[in-house]
């Protein structure tokens, strides 16, 4: 059996609000990405980019329409919406760091390719079957996303840290998104590693997926992105092409401006 990736999907967010206690973290914000798309998010610490992620996946009570496609989601748990295609990869790396690499992988994606307990029992082969395929389409994509072969075998933390990277990128991803969520994917990368995140982004918006990225590095933002949406203490203060952004007083008083 091949598990089809889910490419091809749109992402619309509309009026989004969260609240935490007194303080209103995200007020008001609205975007689409569309497949083949990038759409990245920047704004100074604190100015609502995660509580955003969270809004969008319902990992946060919020008010405001989230949309797949023609699709209203607004409603749909926070573990059902990965399985329309909607996934995220958090700020700081996320794995079990006592299962090897692509033992996580395989936790990702088992779901997919998973036998139920008669079937283990009454058609072994058929379990075997499966494991075996998984364990294949778990290779594949890691290698897909930057994580090479000689690195499976590894505990995560093991791994370098750009590699590390990839890995979060990769499980968030797993057998294909349609549309991914990227929060900071790179912080604390240098040069190469940073031109390796570059490419991986722009293969996967090749292949139709609708990223969103949030980032503070602006010459990787700039360059890759379609559209920028910037947040300044939960609010939308801007939103435009890389070049109407750049140009924005507004972005150039309330972000550039300061020594982030
Ligand atoms: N679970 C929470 N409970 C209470 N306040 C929170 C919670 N999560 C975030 N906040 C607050 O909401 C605001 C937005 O936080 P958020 O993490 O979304 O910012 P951010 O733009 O992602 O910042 P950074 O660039 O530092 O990652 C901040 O004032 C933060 O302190
Ligand atoms: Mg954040």
């Amino acid at each position: 059996m091949s598990i089809q990736s889910q490419n091809g999907r749109s992402l619309t967010v509309e009026g989004l609000r969260v609240c935490y206690g007194a303080l209103v973290a995200l007020d008001g914000v609205s975007f689409t990405v569309r497949p083949g798309e990038i759409l990245g998010i920047i704004g100074p610490n604190g100015a609502g980019k995660s509580t955003c992620y969270n809004a969008t996946t319902h990992m946060v009570g919020r008010e405001g329409r989230v949309f797949i496609d023609d699709e209203d989601v607004t409603e749909v748990p926070a573990h059902k919406l990965a399985g329309m295609g909607l996934r995220r990869a958090f700020q700081q790396n996320t794995f079990f760091s006592d299962i090897s690499v692509l033992g996580n992988m395989i936790a990702v994606i088992q779901h997919d390719y998973g036998s139920s307990l008669g079937q283990t029992i009454f058609r072994p082969l058929h379990s075997a079957r499966r494991a075996a395929e998984a364990r294949d389409a778990a290779r594949a994509a890691l290698i897909r996303m930057g994580v090479p072969e000689n690195y499976h075998d590894s505990y995560p933390t093991q791994i370098p840290y750009g590699t590390q990277r990839s890995l979060s990128i990769a499980l968030a991803n797993a057998t294909g998104a349609g549309i991914l969520l990227l929060d900071e994917p790179a912080a604390g990368l240098g040069g190469e590693d940073m031109q390796k995140l570059v490419a991986l982004m722009k293969s996967l918006r090749d292949d139709g997926v609708a990223l969103v990225v949030i980032e503070h590095h602006m010459d990787l933002i700039m360059s890759v992105t379609d559209q920028i949406v910037v947040l300044d203490q939960g609010r939308m203060i801007a939103s435009g092409t890389p070049s109407e952004i750049r140009n924005s007083p507004e972005v150039l008083e309330a972000y550039l401006g300061r020594s982030e």
